[in-house]
Formats: structure tokens, C-alpha cells, sequence
């Protein structure tokens, strides 16, 4: 099989990428290693910055994001038990939409198959080769374990943290930073028990109130590294949720829970984006602490690059954008990557801190809601700063 872009992988960026590359006549085919549905369902980020939602609106896929999502002006730190309202809109002019990840990912590849493309799920076997030539090439099995190949004149990586295109690039530098805490995530059939997101620092670990819709909450709780789901009975979370939340006026809705899983929190930037003919987007290449919400924001801002890049690259045989490509990318990744560490670092407890390093953090937490200055920096990186 030949293409013009082959992209590995069919999260955010591999099929907002498919989408941008379709809108200037380029042809690419998307390999998936999972299935249709496993992929539709998986529950992930929900916050959509401002910059992420105008560009929907402009490639005509916010249809249900403006009918379902919900708008968001403002949110809450909560710490010494008081809620201090980050006003963001106020501030910054803009807001965000919650909207939960799997929803983009359906309206995706809804907006895919309706213009006929079809995805290739459940492959196997992915390698690349030929990765320093104009004709770079995917190898890998099918869904019925038929070997393929596809050759294509770029490849696109966008199969995320675990994946296999980053080892691919030989001779990578890569700065890491693992946090002493994961996040337990749950999805509860009720409604939120606020309009607005709540992170809340607390001396027990930080806890986050998010929602999907009226029905539905998402809640976030730290927890020791290596603990098991297991250990979290839904009586637990939801006390450990009432301890973390409690503020005057406050009273958490509790309901059945209908998902419950636990995540590693952790920063991650491999450098360079790229090597010959393939390219590195979204958590193939960088990985955020969940704190910021910025994981699935700057996974969409790669491939608006990337398909900018590829059009001059394909179309107009101009290699400019695609040499610059790893330093246009890497300049947005660390501004979030300092932001998602500024946020991680605020909010939670780190188990070995001590009280010299507690005492700064509170007295981050007052500068920041008390400082206009340091409210508008904090709310003008989590609406989103421009796509350049
Ligand atoms: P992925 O979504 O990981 O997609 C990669 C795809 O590649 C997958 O479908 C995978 O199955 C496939 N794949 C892997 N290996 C192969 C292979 N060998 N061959 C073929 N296919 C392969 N971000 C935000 O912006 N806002 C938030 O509010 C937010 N909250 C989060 C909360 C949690 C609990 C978590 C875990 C993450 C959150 N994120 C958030 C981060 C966000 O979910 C990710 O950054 C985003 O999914 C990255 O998109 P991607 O397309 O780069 O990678
Ligand atoms: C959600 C996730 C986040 O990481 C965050 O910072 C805010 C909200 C969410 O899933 O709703």
C-alpha cells in the first residue's frame, strides 16, 4: 500500500492530523494498534483550552462540542478549607470548554468515515524503517495478522507515550521527571456538586472536582505511587473526597461510580521532535502532569504544525517548515511542560517535603489568588496561549 502520510495511531493528534492534512488535498492512512470502540470509550482529559475549541469551530467539528460542552469562566483553588475564584474570561478575555476527550475522538472519527476513510484498527507488529529516505515505510500485521506494508513520503507518530515511533529516532535526548504521587481518576453517574472546577490543596493530598455533563462527574484524587485500584473501594474514594473537598457552603453529591482507574503523574520531553521523515506529535514526544490539562491541548498544537509543515514539505517542495518543526513545536511544549510542573508542584503534597518547602507552597497558593499579576499568569496559560 502507498500514501502520503502515514500516521501511527488514532488519538487526538493522530486524527485531528488526518483531518488538517484532508483539508489540503493530502492523503494519509491511519494504523491503530487498538479497536473502534476500546478507543472511543477510553476516558481521559476533558478540559479544552480556548485556542483547541476555536480551531474545532474553524474545521467545522464543534457541532456537538457547542451543544454538549460546557463553558467554563472561572475556577477554584481551594485551600485552608476557602475557595479562592480564579476568574479566568475576566482576566484573560477567554474561556474553556469541558468536553471530555473520548467525545472529540468520536466526533473525529465520525467526520472520517463520513468523508470515507477508513481507519485500520487492531494492528500489530508496527515497525518503521527507512525513516532518513523520501519513501520512509511502515511494516506491521493486520487485523487478521496478514503482514503490510505502507510506504508513504512522511510518517506521522502519534502513538502516544507507550508506543514505538519515538524509539525509532536515534540519538534523542530526553528529560524525565517522575512525581512521588499518581492520580486515582472517577467517572460518578451524578451531577457535579459545583458549576466550576475545584483543585484543592489539602494536607492529605490534593484532590480535583471536574464534570462531563449535568449527569456526570469527574473527580481526581492523589495517591501514593504504586497503590491498587483495588484498595479504593468506592466508600474510601468517596471519603477520602469528602476529607480533601470540605469547605463552608460545600457538600460533595456522591452517586454510583461508573469508572475508576490510577495514573502515574509525570513530566517527559524527548528532543529532537524529528528525524528524516518522521515526525514526533503529542505524547509520543512529551508528556505533561495532568495538573494543567494541557496533554491532549498540546497534543492538537503538534500536528496544527505538523500539517502546516508537511503542505510545504509535499505541495510546495519548501523543507523550511518541516527543518524548523521540532524547535517551533518544542518552544509551546515547554511553556506547558513549566506550567503543568508549576500547578503539580502548588497543588500536591509531596510526601518528603519539608516544612521549609510546605511553607512556600502555601505562601504560593495566597500570591497566586491575591496577585492580580499572578492570577492572570496562571489563567492566561490555562485558557491556552495562542497557536502561533
Ligand atoms: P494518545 O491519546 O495516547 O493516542 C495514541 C494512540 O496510539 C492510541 O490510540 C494507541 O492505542 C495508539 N498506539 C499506541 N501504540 C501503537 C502502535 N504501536 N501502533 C499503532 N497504534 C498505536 N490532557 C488535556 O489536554 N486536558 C486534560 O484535562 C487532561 N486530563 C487528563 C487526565 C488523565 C487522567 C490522563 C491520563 C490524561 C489527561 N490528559 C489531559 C492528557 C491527554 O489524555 C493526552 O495528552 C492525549 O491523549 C494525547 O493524545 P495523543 O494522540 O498524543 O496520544
Ligand atoms: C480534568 C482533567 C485534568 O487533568 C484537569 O486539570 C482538569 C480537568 C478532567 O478530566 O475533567
Amino acid at each position: 500500500m502507498r500514501t502520503q502520510v502515514g500516521i501511527v495511531g488514532a488519538g487526538p493528534a493522530g486524527l485531528v492530523l488526518a483531518h488538517l492534512l484532508h483539508l489540503e488535498g493530502i492523503e494519509s492512512v491511519i494504523l491503530e494498534a487498538r479497536g473502534r470502540d476500546y478507543i472511543r470509550q477510553r476516558v481521559r482529559a476533558g478540559v479544552c483550552e480556548h485556542p483547541t475549541v476555536e480551531l474545532f469551530r474553524e474545521l467545522g467539528l464543534a457541532t456537538r462540542m457547542d451543544a454538549e460542552g460546557l463553558v467554563h469562566e472561572g475556577l477554584s483553588l481551594r485551600f485552608g478549607g476557602e475557595d479562592h475564584r480564579i476568574p479566568l474570561t475576566e482576566l484573560t478575555g477567554k474561556s474553556i470548554v469541558v468536553y471530555g476527550q473520548q467525545e472529540i475522538v468520536k466526533d473525529l472519527i465520525d467526520a472520517h468515515e463520513a468523508r470515507g476513510q477508513q481507519i485500520h484498527y487492531e494492528v500489530s507488529d508496527v515497525s518503521l524503517s527507512e525513516i532518513d529516505t523520501e519513501r520512509p515505510r511502515i511494516s506491521y500485521r493486520d487485523s487478521d495478522g496478514v503482514s503490510q506494508v505502507l510506504e508513504c513520503d512522511v510518517i506521522a507518530g502519534c502513538d502516544g507515550f507507550h508506543g514505538i515511533s519515538r524509539p525509532a529516532i536515534p540519538a534523542q535526548q530526553a528529560f524525565d521527571r517522575e512525581y512521588p504521587f499518581s492520580w486515582l481518576g472517577v467517572l460518578a453517574q451524578t451531577r457535579p456538586s459545583d458549576d466550576e472546577l475545584i483543585y484543592a490543596h489539602h494536607e492529605r493530598g490534593f484532590a480535583l472536582h471536574s464534570m462531563r455533563s449535568p449527569e456526570i462527574t469527574r473527580l481526581y484524587l492523589q495517591v501514593p505511587n504504586g497503590d491498587r485500584i483495588e484498595s479504593w473501594s468506592d466508600d474510601r474514594i468517596w471519603s477520602e473526597l469528602d476529607t480533601r473537598l470540605a469547605a463552608d457552603g460545600f457538600s460533595l453529591i456522591e452517586g454510583p461510580i461508573l469508572d475508576k482507574n490510577i495514573a502515574p503523574m509525570r513530566s517527559f520531553v524527548v528532543e529532537p521532535m524529528r528525524h528524516g521523515r518522521l515526525f514526533l506529535a503529542g505524547d509520543s514526544a512529551h508528556i505533561v502532569p495532568a495538573t494543567g490539562a494541557k496533554g491532549m491541548n498540546l497534543a492538537i498544537a503538534d500536528v496544527l504544525v505538523l500539517s502546516r509543515a508537511v503542505k510545504e514539505l509535499l505541495l510546495h517542495k519548501n523543507p523550511e517548515p518541516a527543518s524548523a518543526y521540532s524547535e517551533t513545536c518544542l518552544r509551546r511544549v515547554w511553556r506547558a511542560e513549566h506550567f503543568s510542573w508549576f500547578m503539580t508542584t502548588m497543588l500536591h503534597i509531596d510526601p518528603a517535603a519539608d516544612p521549609f518547602q510546605r511553607r512556600l507552597q502555601v505562601s504560593q497558593l495566597q500570591y497566586t489568588v491575591s496577585s492580580h499579576a499572578a492570577a492572570t499568569s496562571l489563567a492566561e496559560n490555562y485558557v491556552g496561549l495562542p497557536f502561533g
